[in-house]
């Protein structure tokens, strides 16, 4: 409303929306990132409650941000019956920030059921076929695939490859090959095209084209590019992100 009219961030949604494609929120700037981080989850914990409905089913992915959605969530007095589920099995992240925790808070804020995703990292090929196919992961991979929302992060290449204990010469890799962006296990460089992909159990990108709300939830300054890179309308339908990051992006186009 008003506030975001004399800041100024009304007119920065509208530029980063016909930049990106997607619809944008922005929320102001903080005094700080740790206070711009909790507003940004702050905020999309409210818009993501304002837009579930009844029997949804919600796939979300892991994260300092999203455990950050997690965490502001209000819990509902009226409770949805939602189904949450984890976007992706493990990616190697610590339990505070996995998908999994994330699935399960969200779930008992809004009232529903969550299910659970226990699969390693890095997986042989083979081994995920057979995975894939056992009826208690299926059960849940179908669910993520008939999501009606989905809500990811998206982090800089640099220090998602190194949180998921990348060796350094796969980091010395996807360097060359320009990766700058992730999103769920996919690596992304500046042209939006994707240059490796994490093996891991869940969705594809692919199958986001039938999730109805796809949402993009990113800020600060240094996240720019990456946001640059994984965020546009082949993918996702909304992305919030923050002014700082907002500001840089338009900077950099
Ligand atoms: C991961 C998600 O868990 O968190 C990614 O799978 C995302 O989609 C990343 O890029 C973002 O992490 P953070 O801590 O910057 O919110």
């Amino acid at each position: 409303g008003y506030i975001k009219e004399l800041r100024g961030t009304k007119d920065l949604e509208r530029k980063l929306a016909k930049v990106l494609g997607v619809e944008v929120h922005i929320v102001p700037q903080g005094p700080n990132y740790n206070q711009s981080k909790c507003e940004l989850g702050r905020f999309s914990a409210e818009f993501l409650t304002e837009l579930v409905g009844p029997k949804d089913i919600i796939a979300v992915t892991g994260g300092t941000t999203l455990a950050t959605v997690a965490k502001m969530m209000t819990p509902l007095k009226k409770k949805l019956d939602v189904n949450v589920v984890p976007g992706r099995g493990g990616l190697g992240e610590q339990v505070e920030i996995q998908a999994n925790t994330i699935a399960a808070k969200i779930a008992n804020k809004l009232g529903g059921e969550y299910h659970l995703l226990h699969i390693p990292d890095n997986l042989k090929a083979d081994t995920i076929s057979q995975l894939v196919i056992e009826p208690s992961i299926k059960h849940i991979l179908d669910l993520a695939k008939s999501a009606d929302i989905l809500v990811h992060g998206v982090g800089t290449a640099q220090v998602m490859a190194k949180r998921r204990k990348m060796s350094t010469s796969k980091i010395k890799k996807l360097e060359e090959k320009g990766a700058v962006g992730e999103s769920f296990g996919y690596y992304f460089n500046q042209a939006g095209q994707i240059v490796y992909s994490t093996a891991s159990v869940g969705l594809k990108l692919s199958d986001l084209v039938k999730i109805k709300k796809v949402i993009a939830i990113a800020g600060g300054e240094y996240k720019a590019e990456a946001i640059l890179a994984a965020v546009s309308d082949k993918y996702q339908d909304v992305l919030i992100t923050d002014e700082e990051a907002a500001n840089k992006i338009l900077n950099l186009v």
